[in-house]
């Protein structure tokens, strides 16, 4: 009872924070190119359609932590531009969101400037020198849990790396200054509130394994709602990132630190691993849809690619059943199991594999994947795979300027908390990103995906992603939707949802955020629906049409910002408990 109340108090504090802000005014959200069409949602499904969202005349930012969208907030309103705010912005969720939000993880931006300049980053962890194929095979053939937990389940990192590419590319503000919110909140502290209270209660035997013991849970318990937490060390390490870039993290002082903490418990990262690390520069996928045009990210991301190929496969459709019916949840599952295919067999790191990248986003091919499904049954996935094979946790920050610049910035340390592995002298905690390589393949992982040898671990390499950080254009060359969601592969199925609520169904960002969502990842051969997403009678058509159909409690965690008329809506996930995180000027 008295958390319950005392969360309140917590989330109270940040609604009046961004009200001191300015930032959460409501207003109509109809898009500015799109009809407002009116939706219907299963009765037992728990949003109905309608709310508004948080809108803002000028600029927007929307991200899991109400602070960290303000971190963002702040720069914008110092004259910084979006990617500015997004580098602002990741920093602070590495502070108020640890989580997700992470030094010690790695991710992908996808960048559309005004002028029409859009470029992507890669800052995906990669595999330590010393890593090596059957690593996580134990003596018993079996797979072990070593790539998940502990101390070698930890990629590389690459977030400081790719933070700070992205700013000195496109910024127009020095490091110093966009990292000044972040050490504030890591210096002076924030109060912690239910969610944060929450997720420490769940995650207190997996962390409590490691160092971060001290620092979460005081006292045996996690930290409680209302009260500060300060994180002294990780402010030291922002400062020092501050002072003398990415080299104190990769050639300096924090480095030292991180190698020292994982090497006395039997990790395998060398300072050699950091000082290689690199960050690629890529071309993001530029595909169309019914005239949109989509920026969204290649590998070593399989989000873009598998996201083009389904909405690709389903252009070929000339109308596309309404939304909620059999009918539709056949078309999208049907495409989407055909995406995943390619995906779990084709892609990897394009350092280390040929991906069939030019084949896989184009129309023919969709086109021939569209000639494989009837327009009554499903198909089994294992008989798909014979025709088209040849041979928690992740947060997501949308970003837009006064000036219409974009940022679509999806990052991870893979689980909530990553490995658990908190490191004492660096204040943070390391991803459990190797779990992300096929570290057995053609046996599930984490996730239950089922992938191929192009995704086996080899040291240099970077683990398959499912983050698929997406900007939408519309027809008239206008910035429309910036989108992109956490939660494995659910990533690539809820956010191209998203976009497809808003270009197909019509509907403003808030319904297309709040609409019940499908996923399906060719292996399990299930479509997975939210509980009460779908009606009964329709989950009962797709059972005899041959689909395996199973509930789920959610699907993915997006955050979202969208055009509307005179200025933009910013719609954080429905499904996390709490007010909007979204703020705006
Ligand atoms: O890169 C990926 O695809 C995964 N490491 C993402 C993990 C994730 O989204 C977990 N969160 N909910």
């Amino acid at each position: 009872m008295s958390t319950i109340s005392l969360g309140l108090s917590a989330r109270s504090g940040l609604i009046v924070l961004g009200a001191a802000l300015g930032a959460a005014c409501r207003t109509s959200n109809t898009a500015a190119t799109l009809p407002n069409q009116k939706v219907t949602f299963p009765s037992e499904w728990r949003f109905k359609p309608g709310d508004q969202g948080t809108f803002a005349p000028t600029s927007m930012v929307a991200s899991n932590s109400s602070l960290a969208s303000a971190a963002g907030d702040e720069i914008i309103r110092a004259g910084g531009n979006a990617v500015d705010a997004a580098v602002a912005t990741g920093f602070a969720l590495a502070v108020t969101f640890p989580f997700a939000g992470n030094l010690g993880g790695g991710g992908y931006m996808v960048i559309r400037m005004a002028d029409g300049r859009a470029a992507a980053v890669d800052y995906r962890e990669i595999a330590p020198l010393a890593a090596s194929r059957d690593m996580y095979i134990g003596p018993d053939g079996k797979l072990t849990n070593e790539s998940v937990i502990g101390y070698k389940a930890s990629g590389v990192p690459g977030a400081v790396a790719g933070m700070t590419a992205a700013l000195a590319k496109f910024g127009t503000k020095p490091l110093r200054d966009v990292l000044q919110p972040a050490i504030r909140l890591a210096d002076e502290g924030f109060v912690v509130d239910s969610v944060l209270f929450a997720s420490l209660r769940g995650s207190r035997e997996y962390i409590s394994r490691f160092d971060g013991k001290a620092v979460f849970y005081p006292n045996d318990e996690p930290l409680q709602p209302g009260t500060r937490l300060r994180q002294p060390a990780l402010a030291r390490t922002l400062r020092l990132i501050a002072e003398r870039g990415p080299d104190a993290f990769y050639k300096g002082e924090v480095g030292d630190s991180l190698v020292a903490g994982m090497q006395r418990g039997g990790g395998i990262i060398t300072k050699e691993d950091l000082a290689r690390y690199k960050p690629e520069w890529r071309e993001p996928i530029a595909s169309t849809y019914r005239g949109y045009r989509l920026f969204t990210m290649p590998p070593s991301s399989s989000g873009g690619v598998t996201i083009t190929e389904t909405l690709n496969i389903l252009e070929t459709y000339d109308s596309l059943p309404p939304f909620g019916t059999a009918a539709y949840a056949h078309v999208l599952a049907s495409a989407y199991q055909r995406a995943f295919i390619d995906r779990n067999s084709k892609l990897g790191d394009p350092a280390f594999v040929q991906v069939p990248l030019d084949k896989l986003t184009s129309k023919s091919y969709a086109r021939e994947l569209r000639k494989t499904i009837a327009s009554d049954k499903a198909t089994p996935t294992p008989q798909l795979e014979r025709t088209i094979t040849e041979g928690m946790h992740t947060t997501h920050y949308s970003v837009v300027d006064g000036g219409g610049n974009a940022v679509a910035t999806t990052t991870t340390i893979n689980n909530g908390y990553g490995s658990g592995v908190y490191l004492t002298g660096p204040g943070f905690f390391m991803n459990d990103e190797m779990d992300d390589f096929a570290a057995q393949p053609g046996k599930p992982n984490m996730f239950g995906l089922v992938q191929g040898e192009q995704n086996a671990i080899q040291p240099g390499k970077r683990m398959l992603s499912a983050m698929s950080p997406t900007i939408v254009v519309d027809p008239a060359g206008k910035l429309l939707l910036v989108v992109g969601a956490a939660g494995g592969p659910r990533i690539i199925t809820a956010t191209s949802q998203v976009v497809l609520n808003v270009i197909q169904h019509n509907m403003s960002l808030p319904d297309a955020m709040r609409a019940p969502r499908l996923h399906h990842q060719a292996l399990p051969d299930t479509l997975r629906f939210e509980t009460a997403g779908l009606t009964p009678a329709v989950t009962d058509s797709l059972r005899a049409m041959g689909w395996g159909v199973a509930s789920v409690g959610s699907v993915a965690n997006v955050n979202a910002v969208m055009r509307v008329n005179g200025g933009w809506v910013g719609v954080t996930e429905p499904r996390d408990r709490g007010p909007s995180r979204a703020v705006g000027h």
